[in-house]
């Protein structure tokens, strides 16, 4: 078995720590029916046995006398799930009111939900609901306990700015400085001012309560001072959750490894053959190098008997089927030991019981938009010092852990940062800007923001926006291109895109493009499957791109009676298909309230190019004349990028290109690509051509 330290050296060392050597997590003595030994517990006794049990009264306390309270415990310490039933219980719910409860993580808030109800002895959707962005599990005058995303929280302010039906929002995570989460803090500040009574909870893992608690401290006003006297204090209160812990031995290794998959694979095994019983979770950055990980482990258990039969290996990533989510949750078989491979969202959102190893990558995947080049990508890249002392945590829950950091000592001390940058600061603004003027709000550099973003990301989106024709000469949203483009939840672009159709005659096409946008991957793709699912991928393949190839996709399924054998089959994920389907219903309903009239273009895919063309024209880019390998250059930024090797057009390199989005590996690739005729631009965004002055058309 390949070793991931210097060889040589027997095990990874135990190096103390910047803290002294150990560090201290709380929560860990809560059980439950998993692996972690103590036993079966009833839901009530393991409620009572988590660390935030103890502060129910001074949190309740809290709520009814403070307008805000920020509450800072550990993961796993019961903020997420007990804190919203303790204000249900204490009468929050009462008189048609609602109790919401945001996370910035989809995944996270369909887990969360599903426990409570169960906490609760209800069904799912009842009592205890969940929206998420196209998925909404709630009953109208039954759910009082409301799990969703910041960003459908945002989206229901479009409605009702004032969120009147709560009675008390309980933003969770805050610590993760989500983008929708930032601008939701800055307008719930504002809408506290007209609403007094609503009671706002900030909670988080590792949260700098006083910055935050400085946003939130307000000037008294003559009214706010008559609220005093009501007796709702305006000064933030800040609690903290103390927790028992284990303690978590950290190990580092000697040299930085070359191939952190394999590393990671490494350590698991070796986990396995020397340590005793007790899950392991591995920290990865995404779908596709957790699955190659699943795989390798899988190889290696077969070819080698030392292995088999003990380890149940699972992957843990959003877009996970929900059978598969489940899995992860569920007790690990007697006699096995449970491997999670997951990306950050085990962090902190998720709460994994029986976890008592952790082996963290130092990576995971963060946006990065550079405003002068206008290129906003998802990257592999190194996490913060707070992140790395979150993923040790995770191994001290139920009895004292291991960690085994990726990286090595050295690199941890002197260069990992010790904060991640809120993304957004580190976000393309056109969404979030959309966001507040569909909401009213017009002077957005002076908005009221927990970070500012960069002003120079502001005037490219604000341009953007412009050429859109979602934003006028005064920068108001336009009628109806503007308030139809806040209308549909969906990237700007997209939701620009499907707009355009109507005036194309391509409607039905361009809403099922959307829909397959809007998830992961359509594909079934793995280590070993590769050659067949690029066969089979090419019997779909357009010479038009990937969007075109989509429409043949969503054809052939519903021409199979939409069929999970024909998916089988062509190497087409099922779940993700009926995903479609329901996205593209719910699509459908969001056109035609705004006006769109569904049509169909029958086989003119020149239409449904065009109507790509008028949502992605900033993301044209120009395959370089010489170039040998594929080089494309944007037109924004002259940045350089290719085809990425999953697309219909990797190899074919038409000239003139439209991508709908940028993953960073070794280089820049592009991902879902349409080859188009550069005139279009000039008739979709006259302004914004005429304004690249660098870069004319020819
Ligand atoms: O939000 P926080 O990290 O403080 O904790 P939580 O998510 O409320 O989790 C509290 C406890 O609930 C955990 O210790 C788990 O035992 C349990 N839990 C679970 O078993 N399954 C879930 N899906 C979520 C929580
Ligand atoms: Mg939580």
């Amino acid at each position: 078995m390949a070793q991931f330290w210097k060889p040589g050296t027997e095990k990874p060392r135990l190096v103390d720590d910047e803290e002294g050597g150990v560090l201290f997590f709380s929560g860990g003595f809560s059980s439950s029916s998993s692996s972690s030994g103590y036993g079966y517990a009833s839901i009530e006794k393991q409620r009572q046995r988590l660390p935030v049990y103890k502060y129910r009264t001074a949190i309740l306390y809290l709520v009814e006398t403070h307008a805000t309270t920020i509450i800072v415990g550990e993961t796993g310490s019961g903020k997420t799930t007990q804190i919203p039933q303790f204000l249900k219980e204490a009468g929050w719910a009462s008189g048609g009111r609602l109790i919401a409860c945001t996370q910035p993580r989809r995944l996270a808030v369909q887990a969360v939900a599903s426990r409570v109800a169960e906490e609760m002895g209800v069904k799912l959707g009842e009592e205890v609901g969940y929206t998420i962005r196209f998925e909404d599990v709630t009953k109208p005058d039954v759910t009082v306990l409301k799990f969703l995303t910041d960003g459908v929280l945002l989206r229901e302010m479009m409605d009702d700015p004032l969120l009147t039906k709560y009675s008390v929002i309980m933003v969770d995570e805050a610590h993760e400085r989500s983008i929708s989460t930032d601008i939701l803090l800055g307008l719930l500040k504002k809408v506290q001012k007209r609403r007094p009574e609503l009671r706002l909870i900030i909670s988080s893992a590792t949260i700098e309560a006083k910055a935050m608690s400085d946003f939130f401290r307000k000037r008294k006003k003559r009214r706010e001072l008559e609220n005093e006297e009501n007796g709702i204090q305006l000064e933030p209160a800040i609690l903290s959750v103390e927790g028992r812990g284990f303690n978590v031995q950290i190990n580092y290794v000697e040299e930085p490894v070359q191939d952190y998959v394999q590393a990671a694979v490494s350590t698991v095994l070796l986990i396995h053959e020397r340590e005793p019983p007790g899950d392991i979770l591995v920290f990865l950055t995404g779908q596709d190098d957790i699955d190659a990980a699943v795989q390798l482990i899988a190889d290696e258990v077969q070819t080698s008997k030392k292995h088999s039969p003990g380890l149940v290996v699972l992957p843990l990533y959003s877009g996970l089927p929900r059978a598969e989510q489940e899995l992860v949750f569920s007790p690990t078989p007697r006699g096995k030991r449970k491997v999670i491979i997951s990306t950050n969202i085990a962090e902190t959102s998720l709460t994994l019981e029986g976890i008592v190893y952790v082996v963290d990558s130092g990576f995971s995947k963060q946006k990065f938009y550079n405003p002068i080049t206008d290129v906003e990508n998802l990257v592999v890249a190194p996490i913060s010092k707070a992140s790395a002392k979150q993923r040790a945590g995770r191994a001290g829950r139920v009895r004292p852990g291991k960690c085994y950091r990726l990286y090595a000592e050295e690199y941890f001390l002197n260069h990992m940062s010790n904060e991640a940058i809120p993304e957004i600061q580190r976000s393309n603004l056109v969404s979030c800007i959309i966001h507040l003027k569909a909401l009213g709000i017009d002077n957005i550099l002076g908005f009221d923001w927990p970070a500012s973003p960069s002003p120079e990301a502001m005037i490219r989106a604000l341009e953007v926006l412009y050429s859109l024709g979602v934003l006028d000469d005064d920068a108001k949203l336009t009628s109806p291109t503007g308030f139809q483009v806040a209308e549909i939840p969906l990237d700007p672009m997209i939701s620009k895109m499907i707009i355009a159709s109507n005036q194309f005659g391509c409607s039905e096409e361009i809403i099922t493009v959307a829909a397959v946008l809007s998830i992961q991957s359509i594909w079934i793709s793995g280590r070993g499957i590769q050659k067949e699912s690029d066969e089979a991928k090419l019997r779909f393949a357009a010479a038009e791109g990937d969007h075109v190839t989509f429409l043949n996709v969503y054809k052939g399924f519903l021409q199979s009676g939409k069929s999970s054998q024909w998916c089988h089959k062509n190497y087409v994920n099922y779940h993700a298909m009926r995903k479609v389907l329901e996205v593209r219903e719910q699509l459908k309903r969001i056109a035609q309230r705004i006006g769109i009239v569904l049509k169909s273009c029958e086989s003119d895919m020149q239409v449904v190019r065009k109507a790509v063309t008028a949502g992605f024209f900033t993301n044209t880019c120009r395959l370089e004349e010489y170039s040998h390998n594929g080089m494309y250059k944007t037109i924004r930024g002259s940045q350089e990028v290719y085809i990425h090797p999953s697309s219909v057009l990797f190899r074919v390199n038409p000239k003139w290109i439209i991508y709908n989005s940028l993953v960073s590996t070794d280089r820049q690739y592009m991902r879902n690509v349409i080859s188009i005729d550069p005139s279009w631009l000039l008739e979709a965004a006259p302004h914004f051509y005429q304004l690249q002055q660098s870069n004319p058309l020819h």
